[in-house]
C-alpha cells in the first residue's frame, strides 16, 4: 500500500489543524520564549531590550499599552501583573481607538506595542501617534523583522514559533510570559520585590511549561463538554482579576471559530446586566481558582446555579467546593495565582477548537478573518 502524505499535513505536524497544532505547541513555546531570559536559581532576569532603556521605564509616569484582539487581552493581564509587582501605573488601549482619540501622551510615557504578526494596521498607527508625541515605544511581536518590530524604539520577541490559524493559541500564552518577565524584572529593579521572591516566582514560572503539557492531557473530557454545549446559541464567559482578561480571551476564541455568540465579564459585573441572560440554556463557564477572589467567585457561581444557569468552572486541583455546584469542573495544577492565566485559557482553546471541529467550521480559516488585519 502506498503512503500518501500531503504536505498539508506535514505542515500541520500530524494534527488535522494548526490550532490544535499551535495549542500543543504552548509548553514549547513558552520555554523558547524565557529561555536565555530569566535564570530562576540566582534570580536573575535578562532582557536587553529592558535592560539597555531601564530608565526610561523607571522614570515612566506611566506604561500604555496598545494592542487589538488577543494581544490587546494579553495587554490586559500585562495591566494586572505590572501594577501589582512592579507598581507602574498601566492602561490598556484598543489601538483603534487611541489612534483616533486624541490621546494625552507625553514623553515620560512608555508605550508597549503588543502584536503577534507585527503588521496590524491600527497597532501600527498607534505606535507612530506615540513616537510622534515623543513617548518611548516598546513592541511585543512574535514575527520577527516585521513592521510593528522595526517601528519600535526596542522590544522583546515572544519566540513562539509561526502561528497559522487564525484563531491565536501560543502568541497569547507566550506574550503574557514576555509580560510576566517584564513586570517581574521592573518590580526587582524597583525594589518592590526581594530576590529571594523573584527566585521563587520564577522557579514556580519555570514548572508552567510541564503543567500546560498535564493541562493538554484533558483533551478528552474537554471534548465531551463541548459536545453537550456545542448547539447553545449564547455563552458567558466569567473570570475576575488576571483571569478577567482569560474570561475575555474565551469568549473571542469561541466566536471567532465556532461563530457561536459568546461574551466575557468580570464576574462581579454580572449583577449589573448579564444575569438578566440567565435560564437553563444559557452555558456559563467561570474561571474559580483557589487564591483569585475564590470565595467573591464561588457566591456568583450560586447566583447563577440559583437561576438554572449551566456552570463549567475551571477550578484548581482538589477543589471541593465549587465542584459540589457546578455542572462540570475542569482543574487546572496549583500555581502562583498571577501565573493562571497560562494554565486558564489552555482548556477554553480546546474547547472552542472541538466545538468548532463538531460544527464542521472551517478552524483554521474561519469567515470573514484574516490572521494579519493589514487594513483599518
Ligand atoms: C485572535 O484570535 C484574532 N485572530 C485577532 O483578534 C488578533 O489577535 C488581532 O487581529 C491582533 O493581531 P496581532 O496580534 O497580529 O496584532
Amino acid at each position: 500500500q502506498k503512503l500518501k502524505i500531503s504536505l498539508d499535513q506535514i505542515e500541520k505536524g500530524g494534527y488535522d489543524h494548526f490550532m490544535l497544532k499551535e495549542i500543543h505547541e504552548q509548553p514549547k513555546a513558552i520555554i523558547d520564549t524565557y529561555r536565555g531570559r530569566m535564570l530562576p536559581d540566582e534570580g536573575i532576569i535578562r532582557m536587553s531590550g529592558i535592560d539597555n532603556h531601564m530608565n526610561k521605564f523607571l522614570n515612566a509616569e506611566r506604561i500604555i499599552i496598545v494592542a487589538c484582539g488577543t494581544s490587546w487581552h494579553a495587554g490586559l493581564v500585562g495591566e494586572y501583573l505590572i501594577e501589582d509587582k512592579a507598581r507602574i501605573p498601566v492602561e490598556v488601549e484598543y489601538a483603534s481607538e487611541f489612534r483616533y482619540r486624541n490621546p494625552i501622551i507625553t514623553s515620560k510615557d512608555v508605550v508597549i506595542a503588543i502584536s503577534q504578526s507585527g503588521e496590524t494596521a491600527d497597532t501600527l498607527a498607534a505606535i507612530k501617534l506615540a513616537k510622534s508625541k515623543g513617548a518611548f515605544v516598546f513592541g511585543i511581536c512574535n514575527v520577527v523583522g516585521s513592521s510593528i518590530a522595526r517601528e519600535t524604539d526596542a522590544g522583546a520577541y515572544t519566540h513562539a514559533g509561526p502561528e497559522i490559524g487564525v484563531a491565536s493559541t501560543k502568541a497569547f500564552t507566550t506574550q503574557i510570559t514576555v509580560l510576566t518577565l517584564i513586570a517581574l524584572k521592573l518590580a526587582s529593579k524597583k525594589g518592590e520585590i526581594s530576590k529571594s521572591e523573584l527566585r521563587t516566582f520564577l522557579q514556580k514560572m519555570q514548572l508552567i511549561p510541564k503543567k500546560v503539557e498535564d493541562l493538554l492531557k484533558i483533551d478528552e473530557k474537554v471534548k465531551e463538554i463541548a459536545a453537550v454545549y456545542k448547539d447553545a446559541p449564547n455563552c458567558l464567559y466569567l473570570g475576575r482579576g488576571f483571569n478577567f482578561p482569560v474570561a475575555l480571551e474565551g469568549a473571542l476564541k469561541l466566536k471567532e471559530i465556532s461563530y457561536i455568540h459568546a461574551e466575557g465579564y468580570p464576574a462581579a459585573e454580572m449583577k449589573h446586566g448579564p444575569i438578566a441572560l440567565i435560564d437553563e440554556n444559557m452555558p456559563i463557564f467561570v474561571i474559580a481558582t483557589n487564591k483569585g477572589h475564590y470565595e467573591k467567585v464561588v457566591s456568583n457561581i450560586q447566583e447563577i446555579k440559583s437561576r438554572a444557569g449551566k456552570i463549567i468552572a475551571i477550578v484548581t486541583e482538589g477543589d471541593t467546593q465549587v465542584k459540589d455546584i457546578a455542572d462540570h469542573v475542569i482543574e487546572i495544577p496549583e500555581t502562583e495565582e498571577a501565573l493562571t492565566p497560562l494554565l486558564t485559557t489552555i482548556p477554553f482553546q480546546l474547547l472552542s477548537y472541538h466545538i468548532a471541529v463538531m460544527l464542521n467550521k472551517n478552524v483554521d480559516q474561519p469567515r470573514n478573518l484574516a490572521k494579519s488585519v493589514t487594513v483599518e
